[in-house]
Parts: structure tokens; C-alpha cells; sequence
């Protein structure tokens, strides 16, 4: 009781990340990327040199892990032993190696704590794909976005295209295509939504915004709503 926090959940590619951000700016809350914790241990255990399957030394390097993540909506940088690692961490080795690291149970229950003590020290938006359902199932808001899966390869691919030119790639250098986009979103999801702890899945109690066919803002200001009712 006393905090206030909105959980939204969902799958990569719905602008999950751009809607958090957003309401937290508006709102003056904090804002918790979920995501971006399991990213960071995922580039630590790639530059140990560990095998990501590898259960058990990931799970002691992770436990040693100290995080320490941004909370202003406005201001991410993420860094890893000092070192800011904000575009590395979207990149396509940590991006496959995250999956196998967030299905660890240790690192599960190490970044628990992390999250939980954020996500309580005041009024937050945290985002992620067990927030309503293991981080704060108290939550005064519960929101689960999805969308069409095909909307969301592209919006991913969009999102690639335009991180590529901001970091000064030429113009037309192969990234990936749609198809490989939408293949790993698809390879995530069933991963992420299989996984036997803390699988991505609405809760009870979520508010289901398929936002295929909104703008962002539109997105935006149905959260927002949803949060001036029961805030
Ligand atoms: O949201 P983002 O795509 O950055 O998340 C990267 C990966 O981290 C997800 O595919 C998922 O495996 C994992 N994750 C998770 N639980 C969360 C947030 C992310 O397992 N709360």
C-alpha cells in the first residue's frame, strides 16, 4: 500500500519500451527496462566467456553481478563495470544469448531483488514480461500490450534501421531483413512464453491493449487513463 506502480508487460515489439518511457515522463514517475537488466547480464556472461546454457557458472557470475540501472525515464545509459554498454546490449549476440540467461533461475531470483526494490521506492512505470505477474503483483496498474506479430517485426526492423543511421552506419548496409526480424521475435516469444519460470503471460488482472492498429499516442494516453482511474 502507499506505492504506485504500472506494470506493462507483453512481448518485444509493441512498443512496450517508447509507451513506458512516455507515460513515466508524463506521469513524473520512474521508469524500470526490465529487459535491459537481463541484456547487461547477458553481455557479462558473454565477455566471461561463458557458454549461456552453462546453468552454473552463469548463475555465480551473475549472483557477483552488481546493477545499478537507470530510474529517469529521459536519461538511459546502461553501463557494465563502469563502462557504458547502452548499444551493445541491443545487439544481436546479447539479443540471442538473453534468452537462455532470463531462463536461469538464479539470475531470475538475483535480479528479483533489484527490480522489486526499485519498483517499490516510490511511483514507477516498470516494464517487462513478469512485472505484473511476479515483480509487483500488487500493482495499481496492470497493463499486457501485444500486437499483431507481423506489426511488431516491423516496428523492430524500423526501430533497427533507425538505430543503425543514428550510429553512423552507411546508408543500406545490411542489417538484418524483415524475415530474420520477425524469425527471432518468433523464436523469443516461444521461448519466453515456455520457459518454466516466470514465462511471459498476462495476469488475471491485466488490461489488454493490442495496439496493432494505435498510434503511440494513442497507446500512451489509454495507459495513461487506465492510470488516472486507479491511481
Ligand atoms: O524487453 P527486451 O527485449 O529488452 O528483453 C530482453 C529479454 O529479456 C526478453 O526476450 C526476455 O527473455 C528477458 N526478459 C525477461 N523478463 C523481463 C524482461 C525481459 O525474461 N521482465
Amino acid at each position: 500500500a502507499g506505492t504506485f506502480v504500472i506494470a506493462i508487460d507483453g512481448p518485444s515489439g509493441t512498443g512496450k519500451s517508447t509507451v513506458s518511457r512516455r507515460v513515466a515522463t508524463e506521469l513524473q514517475a520512474g521508469y524500470l527496462d526490465t529487459g535491459a537488466l537481463y541484456r547487461i547480464a547477458a553481455l557479462a556472461v558473454l565477455r566471461a566467456g561463458l557458454d549461456p546454457q552453462d546453468t552454473d557458472a552463469v548463475a555465480d557470475l551473475i549472483t557477483a553481478l552488481r546493477l545499478d540501472p537507470p530510474t529517469d525515464p529521459d536519461h538511459q545509459r546502461h553501463h557494465l563495470d563502469g563502462e557504458d554498454v547502452s548499444e551493445q546490449i541491443r545487439g544481436p549476440e546479447v539479443t540471442l544469448a538473453v534468452t537462455p540467461v532470463s531462463a536461469n533461475p538464479v539470475v531470475r531470483q538475483h535480479l528479483f531483488t533489484v527490480q522489486r526494490t526499485l519498483a517499490m521506492s516510490g511511483r514507477m512505470v516498470v516494464e517487462g514480461r513478469d512485472i505484473g505477474t511476479v515483480i509487483a503483483p500488487d500493482a495499481t496498474v496492470k497493463i499486457y500490450l501485444t500486437a499483431d506479430a507481423a506489426e511488431r517485426a516491423r516496428r523492430r526492423f524500423d526501430q533497427n534501421a533507425a538505430r543503425a543511421v543514428h550510429a553512423g552506419a552507411p546508408a543500406g548496409q545490411a542489417g538484418p531483413g524483415l524475415a530474420d526480424v520477425e524469425r527471432d521475435l518468433a523464436r523469443r516469444d516461444t521461448m519466453d512464453s515456455t520457459r518454466s519460470h516466470a514465462p511471459l503471460q498476462a495476469a488475471p488482472d491485466a488490461v489488454v491493449l493490442d495496439s496493432s492498429s494505435m498510434q503511440l499516442r494513442e497507446t500512451v494516453r489509454a495507459v495513461l487513463t487506465l492510470a488516472a482511474e486507479r491511481g
